[in-house]
């Protein structure tokens, strides 16, 4: 393997579905269906069908989905939401947009979830009223069954945040099949990505489904009359037809990406001098990952450090996240409640280092990831 290796590379699943995607563009510019139309009526059915769900409602991105999603669970000015302390900043932005007061949480250190121990902690302490689920990084909780059982018993309303997780089973089944409601992204680096922003949220029942459709489209009942103050946040036609032709690739797209999550972990916990520094996080039992991101961290070693010498070596990295909800400046302005010392998403974020995983990544480039990385780990 000669040359860099690059942390994404969309252009390889781009080639596959360019002549198809071309065609379909196409027809939408001939129809005009560039707002809403039946191509995105269609890929919400398609999308439900392989979430095993009965309803998709789409949107523009997946903090709007967040957004809205927040309020079909009644969520309002002032309430308490609770989140992990260790994800993207979006899921913060939704509940503190909503002037809801987030309540952060730490992460079990395993499966780097929010904690279910915390979480009943942070419960009997703040009585937050909703909560935020993220399926971080291709997997999900252990504690998942234990969370949603929880939260129904407390009657703590969930939003579950699947921005990640597309193509994550539990015990064979769709993750967020038995989500109530949860959301989707469709930024391209993601495992189902579109041409452009995009997001959708699954629900399992009509009036959700009615009511999401008009909070997106500026809580409309009728064309001038409204029965909400809602959103613009639709889906048209180019991006319905790109994603729906994504779709098609599902099952290619999780081999892939599946097969290289496993290779990393296995190469570099078969290693005897790697595996003694190097911890590669995965699924919990009964999990299966969808790929989406290599999550490791080096003993001994700030993953910056890791990553700008992964980067002097011409192997793309990255670290997601390289710092908490609770150390961003705006955290306090909107109000934050931190559930203890959070020590243990704090800990993490310092060491965090992603390597290169992406659809169609081939065997040399993966070698070259790890041949990088032990010579880094050898001065450890
Ligand atoms: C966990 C998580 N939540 C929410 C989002 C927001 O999605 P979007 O970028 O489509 O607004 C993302 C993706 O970027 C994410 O990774």
């Amino acid at each position: 393997m000669s040359g860099p290796v690059p942390f994404i590379d969309l252009t390889r699943l781009v080639k596959r579905i360019r002549a198809d995607v071309l065609s379909a563009w196409t027809e939408c510019l001939d129809k005009c269906e560039f707002v809403g139309g039946p191509r995105v009526g269609a890929v919400e059915k398609k999308l439900a069908s392989g979430l095993g769900v009965p309803f998709v409602v789409s949107c523009a991105n997946g903090t709007d989905a967040l957004l809205v999603a927040l309020q079909a669970q009644g969520v309002k000015r002032g309430m308490k939401v609770a989140l992990p302390n260790l994800t993207f900043w979006s899921t913060f932005e939704a509940v503190a947009q909503l002037g809801a007061i987030p309540v952060l949480v730490d992460i079990d250190p395993d499966d780097l979830q929010v904690s279910f121990d915390e979480l009943k902690s942070a419960h009997e302490a703040h009585r937050f009223e909703a909560l935020m689920l993220v399926h971080l990084y291709g997997w999900t909780s252990s504690r998942l069954g234990d969370i949603r059982a929880f939260c129904k018993e407390r009657e703590i309303a969930i939003v579950e945040d699947g921005a990640q997780c597309f193509g994550v089973e539990v015990n064979g089944k769709p993750l967020l099949a038995d989500a109530g409601v949860a959301t989707l992204s469709f930024y391209p680096a993601k495992v189902v990505g579109g041409a452009m922003d995009g997001g959708a949220v699954t629900v399992q029942t009509k009036e959700h489904e009615v009511f999401l459709r008009s909070l997106c489209n500026h809580g409309r009942s009728d064309h001038y009359s409204y029965a909400h103050v809602g959103w613009n946040s639709r889906m048209g036609g180019l991006q319905a037809a790109f994603i729906s032709r994504v779709l098609d690739e599902v099952p290619a797209i999780l081999e892939s990406r599946r097969a290289s999550a496993a290779w990393y972990r296995e190469r570099l916990s078969g290693d005897v001098a790697l595996s003694k520094k190097v911890r590669v996080y995965g699924p919990p039992s009964g999990v299966t990952e969808n790929g989406y991101l290599n999550v490791l961290t080096v003993e001994g070693k700030r993953g910056q450090e890791v990553v700008d010498a992964l980067k002097a070596a011409g192997i793309g990295a990255a670290r997601t996240y390289p710092e908490t909800m609770d150390a961003q400046p705006p955290a306090r302005a909107a109000g934050a409640v931190s559930h203890g010392a959070l020590l243990r998403s704090r800990a993490f974020c310092e060491k965090v280092v992603n390597l290169p995983l992406f659809f169609d990544m081939r065997v040399d480039e993966r070698e070259a990831a790890v041949a990088a990385l032990s010579s880094i780990v050898a001065t450890a």
